[in-house]
C-alpha cells in the first residue's frame, strides 16, 4: 500500500469512465482501434492494483448503448477486442481471484461476445478477491426504465404494494442488484461528464477527473484518485459537525 493512502479507507467500489482512447491514438498518428487495444493494458493494470489495495468492485464503462453510433469498423474492432481480451485474460483472472460480471443489455451484443462473456462469467463465478463489472451496451436511463417496468409488473401482479416501492425494492430491479454503490468514480481524458453512467448509483459518489488519457492510466493515477477521495469529507447531506461526531 503506498504510504500516502489510508488502508482503512479504501473505496469498496470504484467505477471508471475510460475515455480518451481515440484522441490518444490520433495524437500518435495511429487509428482509434490502436487506442482501444492499448486501453486493455490500462484495464489489466488497474484491475491488478485495485485488487491489491482491497477494492472489492471495479466497474468499467466499456461500451455504452450510444457507442453503436460509431463507425461500424470501430464497433467491430471493439467487439473483437472484447472477445480476444476475455480469452487472453481468463487465466490471469483466475490466478488473481477475479469474478467477472456485466451490466447492460449484454444479450444484444454479437453472439461471439455473449458466448465468451458467459463462459468467463460462469468460469469465474466462485472467485472472491475482486468483482470486475463490465458495463456493456449500457445506458443508465434504460436501466432505470427497465427497473420501472419490473416494478410496475410486480405491482400489477400484486406481488408488490405501491407503498413497498422504496429505494431498496427499486435497487433490486436494477442491473446492479446486489452490488454496493460506487464511492468513487473516475473519468479520464479531461472530460467532466457522467454520460448516462450509473445515474442512480452515483447519487453520493465522489467524482475524480483526470486529464490523463485512458491508455496512459497507470498505478500512480489510481493512487492519486484514491488519495483525492480520502481527502474529501463525505457528509451524505449531514453537517460537518455531525459527521465528525459520528466517527
Ligand atoms: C473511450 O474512448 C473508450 C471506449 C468507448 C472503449 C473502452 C474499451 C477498452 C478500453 C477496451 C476493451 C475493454 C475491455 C474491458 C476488455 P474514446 O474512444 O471515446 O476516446 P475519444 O473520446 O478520445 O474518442
Amino acid at each position: 500500500m503506498p504510504k500516502q493512502l489510508d488502508s482503512s479507507n479504501i473505496p469498496k467500489h470504484i467505477a471508471i469512465i475510460m475515455d480518451g482512447n481515440g484522441r490518444w491514438a490520433r495524437a500518435k498518428g495511429q487509428d482509434r482501434l490502436y487506442g482501444h487495444l492499448s486501453g486493455v493494458d490500462s484495464v489489466r493494470e488497474t484491475l491488478k492494483v485495485a485488487a491489491e489495495f482491497g477494492v472489492k468492485y471495479l466497474t468499467l464503462y466499456a461500451f455504452s448503448a450510444e457507442n453503436w453510433g460509431r463507425p461500424q469498423q470501430e464497433i467491430d474492432g471493439l467487439m473483437e477486442l472484447l472477445v480476444s481480451s476475455i480469452h487472453g485474460e481468463l487465466a490471469s483472472m483466475h490466478e488473481n481471484g477475479v469474478r467477472l460480471t456485466t451490466i447492460g443489455e449484454v444479450n444484444k451484443l454479437p453472439v461471439a461476445c455473449v458466448d465468451s462473456l458467459n463462459e468467463a462469467i460462469s468460469g469465474t463465478a466462485n472467485n472472491t478477491n475482486i468483482n470486475l463489472v463490465l458495463a456493456l451496451n449500457y445506458s443508465s436511463r434504460e436501466e432505470i426504465l427497465s427497473a420501472t417496468r419490473t416494478i410496475v409488473e410486480q405491482v400489477q401482479s400484486n406481488s408488490l404494494g405501491i407503498e413497498e416501492i422504496t429505494v431498496d425494492s427499486f435497487e433490486k430491479a436494477l442491473y446492479t442488484k446486489g452490488i454496493p454503490d460506487p464511492e468513487l468514480v473516475i473519468r479520464t481524458s479531461g472530460e467532466h461528464r457522467i454520460s448516462n453512467f450509473l445515474l442512480w448509483q452515483l447519487a453520493y459518489a465522489e467524482l475524480h477527473f483526470t486529464p490523463v488519457f485512458w491508455p496512459e492510466f497507470r498505478r500512480e493515477h489510481l493512487v492519486e484518485a484514491i488519495y483525492d477521495y480520502q481527502r474529501r469529507e463525505r457528509r451524505f447531506g449531514k453537517t460537518s459537525e455531525q459527521v465528525i461526531f459520528e466517527k
